[in-house]
């Protein structure tokens, strides 16, 4: 096959200017009572050896509050004082030899509008100093082992206990502030749905008769590098789509196979974007797969038109779920009263994950915060019910949310099997109709909204092709 390589490239900012940081710490340091925050920043992370490191991944937090996508850095933020302090070690000629020169700490500190800054030793000393003080030193729960052992050598909490002693002052103050993306964080994710778009027309041209999975997945990783970022997370791509979150990719296409996406950017600045699109290799549905596939989409566009400050994302969920399972009655694969069915999670053998997450400088956007903060908060308990119980966002929608919106319909043949053996939901499924689709595979369909402030629109400047129809015109044409 002869692929024509397009060699359009995309420079995106790779800061906000520094009033956005400012007024970010600011209103952070005036939603707390007392005490010092904590801000640390993301060391390198060895591969194979120690200087040998993975791709730096700033830490969202840091990022989100100073910016600088810098290992080895942190900060405090200090509520009593009313002051900013970064600190980190200025290169020394050894560095400068292997890295070239380097722009200096206090020189950084100020592109992100911080006066104060000084080096990683003076952290120690200013944190002894506050704790002796008997003033209150909070910090985000750790997710990384460097950082819990920093936390340690800082604080004396033990290493293994620093999440459980994170602040829940800190963690709702931060939630308040991220949950809610602003004019130019909105702008930024806008314009790199671009991208997003790219990598997913990328893989549905190259979905032909005998191509292999992972030259598809490598092919969409490119497109994220080429426009000098990352993966948001690690791409889902497979013809077993039914498997949610499939990385294995080692399978040979064949006209008709179901081929589900999912991947994202990460952008320079550390965004994320988030879509998923399941279509037929070669571009043409069979009768079957399109009768499920029509209410996937059917659920995808009653969330996105339904969306709105004041919902509940649960109530969305379960209106995903009536959707669905409406469908599946329709086929014969349901049975019964629908309301009763999904009251009782019937839905979940077929849907048996959440409708979707807040997304922004995390794909799952501050989950490391603790899933409950950011999705629930104080305003709904989760559902203990199988399907539901996996719902990352339930809690009421506002203007500056950005969320994804991802039903799906899975054939899990090991699913389909127990609740057949334990009879569960027996009143509502057809377990003999089911088992006709026990090699289905799976769909997803995935776009990221923003709530605006009477509705919700998809991000970017054109949606990612969803039509049965868009997608025969596209699916195998090359690039
Ligand atoms: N798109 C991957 C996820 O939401 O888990
Ligand atoms: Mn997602």
């Amino acid at each position: 096959m002869f692929v024509a390589l397009k060699l359009t490239y995309t420079k995106y900012t790779i800061m906000f200017k520094k009033e956005v940081y400012i007024d970010r710490r600011k209103r952070l340091r005036a939603s707390m009572q007392e005490g010092i925050i904590l801000i640390l920043g993301n060391s390198e992370a060895p591969m194979n050896y120690p200087d040998n490191t993975y791709h730096f991944r700033q830490d969202s937090t840091f990022l989100y509050f100073f910016g600088l996508n810098h290992p080895n850095y942190a900060a405090v933020i200090d509520i009593d004082e009313g002051k900013d302090i970064l600190f980190g070690n200025d290169v020394d000629i050894d560095d400068i030899i292997w890295m070239g020169p380097q722009p200096s700490l206090a020189e950084q500190a100020k592109e992100v509008g911080v006066e104060l800054s000084n080096n990683f030793n003076a952290l120690f000393d200013y944190v002894k100093k506050a704790m002796a003080q008997g003033r209150k030193v909070h910090f985000t729960p750790p997710y990384r082992g460097a950082t819990m052992l920093l936390l340690e050598d800082l604080t004396g909490i033990k290493a293994q206990t620093t999440k459980a002693k994170a602040s829940v002052e800190l963690i709702k103050a931060i939630i308040a502030l991220r949950n809610i993306k602003d004019k130019y964080e909105i702008a930024h994710l806008d314009e790199i749905m671009a991208v997003g778009y790219e990598m997913h027309t990328t893989a549905m041209r190259l979905a032909t008769e005998g191509a292999h999975e992972q030259f598809i997945t490598g092919s969409v990783e490119a497109v994220a590098y080429k426009h000098g970022g990352h993966l948001s997370f690690p791409v889902i791509l497979s013809k077993r789509g039914e498997t949610l979150h499939n990385h294995y990719h080692n399978n040979t296409l064949h006209n008709g196979d179901l081929l589900l996406v999912d991947c994202g950017f990460d952008s320079p600045m550390g965004y994320a974007t988030d879509n998923t699109r399941t279509f037929p290799v070669g571009g043409q549905f069979s009768q079957k797969q399109k009768d499920v596939y029509e209410i996937v989409l059917a659920a995808n566009n009653a969330v996105k038109d339904a969306v709105k400050p004041g919902i509940m994302y649960k109530d969305v969920h379960l209106l995903a779920a009536r959707t669905i399972a409406e469908g599946m009655k329709n086929l014969g694969l349901m049975k019964g009263d629908i309301k009763a069915a999904v009251a009782s999670g019937a839905h979940a053998l077929f849907m048996p994950h959440g409708l979707g997450h807040m997304m922004g400088l995390d794909v799952h956007d501050m989950e490391g915060y603790g899933e409950d903060y950011v999705g629930y908060g104080d305003e709904i308990k989760r559902s203990t019910q199988f399907g539901t119980a996996y719902l990352r966002l339930a809690r009421e929608l506002k203007p500056g949310f950005v969320i994804t919106n991802e039903p799906g319909i899975y054939f899990i043949p090991a699913l389909m099997d127990k609740w057949k053996a334990d009879g569960i939901n027996a009143d509502f499924i057809n377990f003999d109709k089911v088992n006709e689709y026990r090699d289905f595979g799976g769909i997803r369909l995935e776009d990221d909204i923003l709530i605006t402030q009477n509705g919700g629109r998809i991000m970017g400047d054109k949606r990612i092709p969803i039509t049965a129809d868009e997608l025969s015109k596209i699916v195998g044409t090359g690039l």
